[in-house]
This record gives structure tokens, sequence and C-alpha cells, in this order.
């Protein structure tokens, strides 16, 4: 346990120190595409019945402020990270006010059961996945916090199953995302973290095994970018 803290922390340590360049980075390595799919993803979970609805690890809260945008009146939109910097960024926008913020580890929420009808998460699965149980845990952590009949979309970085684009993928992002990160955020740390856990990822098919292992079903996945993407949806019943 002392070490999953330890884990913990410094991934927290590593996430106060990008909150002013993190959007631009992204938007810069993958050439505004982040924009498209967290879009993509939000306009799919969007869809969901009933009210209430949390983005988890929300950062700089651009899926929550997305799904602000197109949820029906009355929806109550929670944004949980526990980056109390990344939240600073995220109040910021002009979305922030129909948002919800709360500071909390996503492991442990302090949420009763079936407290949600949609959960989404974007670019976040990779930095709860300290190890598969952990993933697994936190997955059913979502599960627990879902109602019957609520939905959870899950946006993040894949594997893609053709070697060649597999292999200039990988090369791409180790030529680059250190390289640039860095510069534009003066975080090392940062991505470097980032470059080492998309190269180590699950492949989509796996990760849906990983929902079903935390009690999900329905589980289905859409890839995009030859794999290199994907937006899983999976239903508590
Ligand atoms: C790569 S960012 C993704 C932010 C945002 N969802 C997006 O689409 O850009 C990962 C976020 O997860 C948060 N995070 C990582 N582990 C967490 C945990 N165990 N509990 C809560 N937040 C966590 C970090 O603070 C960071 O804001």
């Amino acid at each position: 346990m002392a070490m999953v803290d330890q884990k913990t922390s410094s991934i927290e340590r590593m996430f106060s120190e990008v909150p002013a360049t993190y959007e631009l980075v992204n938007h810069v390595l993958t050439m505004g595409l982040d924009v498209v799919w967290r879009r993509r993803a939000a306009r799919i979970a969007a869809t969901a019945n009933g009210g209430q609805w949390a983005d988890m690890c929300t950062g700089t809260g651009e899926m929550a402020a997305n799904l602000s945008r197109l949820a029906p009146e009355g929806t109550t939109i929670y944004g949980i990270d526990f980056s109390e910097p990344m939240l600073e960024q995220a109040r910021k926008k002009p979305e922030a006010d129909n948002i919800n913020f709360v500071v909390s580890d996503i492991k442990a929420l302090d949420f009763p059961d079936a407290s949600f009808d949609l959960i989404t998460m974007s670019f976040a699965t990779r930095n709860i996945n300290l190890s598969k149980d952990i993933l697994v845990q936190s997955f059913s952590e979502f599960y627990r916090v879902l109602k019957p009949g609520g939905r959870f979309v899950n946006l993040e970085t894949s594997r893609p199953s053709f070697w060649l684009f597999r292999k200039c993928f990988h090369l791409y992002i180790k030529l680059f995302v250190k390289s640039i990160g860095s510069r534009i955020s003066g975080s090392g740390d940062a991505y470097t973290y980032l470059a080492t856990t998309i190269h180590r990822f699950y492949s989509a098919q796996e990760l849906a095994d990983i929902m079903r292992q935390a009690g999900f079903d329905k589980v289905t996945f859409q890839q995009y970018l030859l794999g290199a993407v994907a937006i899983h949806q999976a239903m508590k019943f």
C-alpha cells in the first residue's frame, strides 16, 4: 500500500508542474486531434439518460466543458481530480460555472453507491494504471458510484494493431513527446512519463477485458487513427 501511495503522490506532484501549458502541449503533440477525440467521446456520452454526470480525472476540465455544452437542462456535472493546480485551470473555463469541481482521488470516491448516470474519463487511464489490480479497483469504484443502467465512456490512447503503424506511432512518441512536451512545459518528468506509459499500455481488447473484470457489461469500443486512440463504452446493469 505504501508503494501505491508513493506512486500516487508522485503522479499528483507531476501534474502540479504542468497545468499552465497542459492543453497547449496536447494540442501541439496531437496536431489538434485531442480536441476532436474529446468532442467525439462527449457526443457519445451525452446521449446518456439521467441528469447526474461525472468526469473523472478531469484535469483542466476540457471533457467536463464539452459535456456541459451538450447536457440537457437540469443536468448536474461533476469534474473530479486530485490535483488542485489542474482544477485551478479548469475553474478558469467559461463553462466552469456549470461544473462542480471536487478534489478527490478516484480510487476512493466520497460519493454514495449509485450516484451517477454517466461517468466519463479522458486520457487518464494510463495514469491510474499503477498496476492492473489498481486499474480494476478504480474501475470497480466507478461501477459502485454508477446507477444501474449507467454508462462509463473512456477515451484513451491505445495500441495500434498493424505492426508498421504501431512502430511509426511509437517512434513519433519517442522522438517528439518527451522533447516537445518538456520544452513547452518545462517538466521533463511529466513527458518522459507520458512517453513510457503510452508505449506500455493495453490494447483496446485488453482494456475492455479489464472493464469486464471490474463488473461492467456490454463493453464495446471504437478505434480511431488506426487504433492509436480508442473510445470504450461500458454499462452497469
Ligand atoms: C493526462 S491528465 C487528463 C486530464 C483530462 N481528463 C484530459 O482529457 O486532458 C490526467 C489527470 O488525472 C489526474 N489523476 C491521476 N490520477 C488520479 C487519481 N488517482 N485520482 C484523481 N485524479 C487523478 C491528474 O491529476 C490529471 O489531472
